[in-house]
């Protein structure tokens, strides 16, 4: 019998764990010492004897018989879920391959991670929470944001790029980070910018991508988005994330400040829908779209898109908080907070299991856990060269591509360190706070508004409060239904 991976499958080596993702069931699976297992699963199609004779040849004093039972178990399971393929014949391997197609069901059109409810009523691990826990004392490179250009076709009111400089970073540069991406074992990439789609090699980098076996993600506006660049993007089985702000045209202009861009936008959702490649539509809440949120969610379930909605909003990273004028006031803060917490999330949702609230880390642990995710697995490119922790935290420069490898910024920028391996000792008036753990502390945000990544700010404390009450109510809401 003849096995191979899918061509929806991802596989990765992390240490002691061999890691395997599936795109289009946005479903993953950690093994830990399986490497020798794992070895010969590949996107070339292998006889399974073949696999077994080298798992022998390594385990020579096992008990070969044991050894065939596993691994016959194992990969009946991995063929069972997806992950790989199993036939006699290349083409009958090939006639198995599935694409994302928004023709069934619940089409997922995002990474959704399903944790299944144990008997005393927890939460069973999943790959996330391992792979988390091994990344965070083992700092790997699993993902890349790469900005291509800072240049934009919109305005953003609410944008935290100081200036859209039509700088570009070039195909060629891009590939040799791509190549040193993967030979450090990175498995996802996204593009971004400014606007990363007005690159003239837009679709030989997202292209490039895919040749070196890496997932594609485009965060974009989609203002500029050609059929061709369609057709490139379902060729790569790459994902799409689109900012959409409103379903009234007018507002979502107001917004972008780009008149005619609402109309853009949705007419390019609805073209990468029918050529199937799988949308994610984010719409950001600022003061003057929040109210049409959900009518955006509403448009987005009609396509049977995913959408998210989000009110934390940043300064620009240069420190210019002019922006955040946009941002929602506390009592907006608080009515969104409502209506998301206390009417969208399912009582069932395991943030409300019961018992939950009890398990409050003390101060003590929770000074001792890392800050936040920067620096932990994954790390961003600026068009102009700069790599930086995470998006957004672009003045915060750690090197730059064109003096330094990928691999000597990871492994050796001491700005990067810093910020890796912070704790949340560095917050000694947080460890006290009773909002604490309806807080999100990002260091990003708090150096872009107080110019000090360890000082948080007063807007962001007001946010935890309500958080903090309406989580309460909530509480209170599934105690009344599961008391
Ligand atoms: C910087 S944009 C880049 C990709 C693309 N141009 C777009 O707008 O989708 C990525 C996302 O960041 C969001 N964003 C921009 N400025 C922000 C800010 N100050 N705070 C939080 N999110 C912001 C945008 O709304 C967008 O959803
Ligand atoms: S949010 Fe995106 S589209 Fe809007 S100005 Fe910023 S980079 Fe451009
Ligand atoms: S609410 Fe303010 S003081 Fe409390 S944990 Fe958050 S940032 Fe710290």
């Amino acid at each position: 019998m003849l096995l191979r991976l899918s061509n929806q499958t991802f596989k990765r080596q992390f240490g002691p764990f061999t890691y395997f993702f599936h795109r289009l069931n946005a479903s993953d699976r950690v093994f830990r010492d399986a490497e020798v297992f794992c070895e010969k699963l590949t996107r070339v199609p292998t006889e399974k004897s073949e696999m077994v004779n080298y798992i022998l040849s390594i385990y020579t004093d096992g008990d070969k018989e044991e050894i065939c039972r596993d691994f016959d178990e194992f990969v009946t399971m991995l063929v069972q879920e997806g992950y790989l393929l199993a036939g006699d014949t290349p083409e009958a391997l090939d006639a198995q391959e599935q694409r994302f197609t928004y023709n069934v069901e619940k089409p997922k059109t995002i990474d959704q991670y399903e944790r299944r409810q144990t008997a005393d009523g927890g939460f069973s691990k999943i790959s996330q929470d391992v792979l988390g826990e091994y990344f965070r004392e083992h700092p790997t490179l699993f993902s890349l944001h790469m900005d291509i250009t800072q240049n934009c076709t919109e305005r953003c009111r609410h944008c935290y790029i100081p200036a859209y400089n039509p700088l570009y970073l070039s195909y060629e540069k891009i590939c040799s980070v791509l190549d040193e991406f993967r030979a450090m074992g990175g498995l996802s990439i996204s593009l971004s910018g400014g606007e990363c789609m007005m690159h003239k090699d837009f679709t030989r980098i997202v292209q490039a991508i895919r040749e070196r076996d890496c997932t594609v993600g485009v965060l974009s506006n989609l203002t500029v988005c050609t059929d061709e660049k369609i057709r490139v993007l379902r060729e790569a089985d790459a994902t799409v994330q689109v900012s959409l702000y409103s379903m009234v045209p007018e507002i979502h202009d107001a917004v972008t400040c780009l008149k005619g861009s609402w109309k853009r936008t949705v007419d390019a959702i609805i073209r990468l829908r029918a050529a199937d490649v799988p949308v994610r539509i984010s719409c950001p809440c600022l003061q003057i779209n929040y109210k049409g949120y959900p009518d955006v969610i509403k448009f987005a379930e009609c396509l049977k898109m995913s959408a998210q909605t989000d009110f934390i909003i940043m300064a620009k990273y240069d420190g210019d908080c002019s922006n955040l004028c946009n941002r929602l006031t506390i009592p907006q803060t608080r009515e969104i907070l409502e209506d998301v917490i206390l009417r969208a999330v399912p009582t069932e949702s395991e943030y409300f299991a019961v018992g939950k609230k009890a398990e409050m880390p003390s101060p003590e642990v929770w000074m001792a856990q890392k800050a936040c995710g920067a620096g932990v697995d994954s790390l961003c490119l600026a068009a102009n060269g700069d790599f930086y922790p995470c998006p957004a935290f672009g003045d915060y420069v750690i090197g730059n591509v064109h003096q330094q490898s990928l691999r000597e910024v990871w492994l050796n920028s001491e700005k990067l360190n810093l910020v890796r391996h912070a704790t949340k000792a560095k917050f000694p008036k947080c460890a006290v706070c009773k909002d604490r753990d309806y807080c999100s502390i990002c260091l990003c945000r708090n150096y872009n508004e107080t110019g000090d990544m360890f000082t948080p700010a007063e807007h962001f404390c007001k946010v935890a409060e309500q958080n903090h009450i309406v989580v309460d109510m909530k509480h209170e809401q599934v105690k009344k239904l599961r008391p």
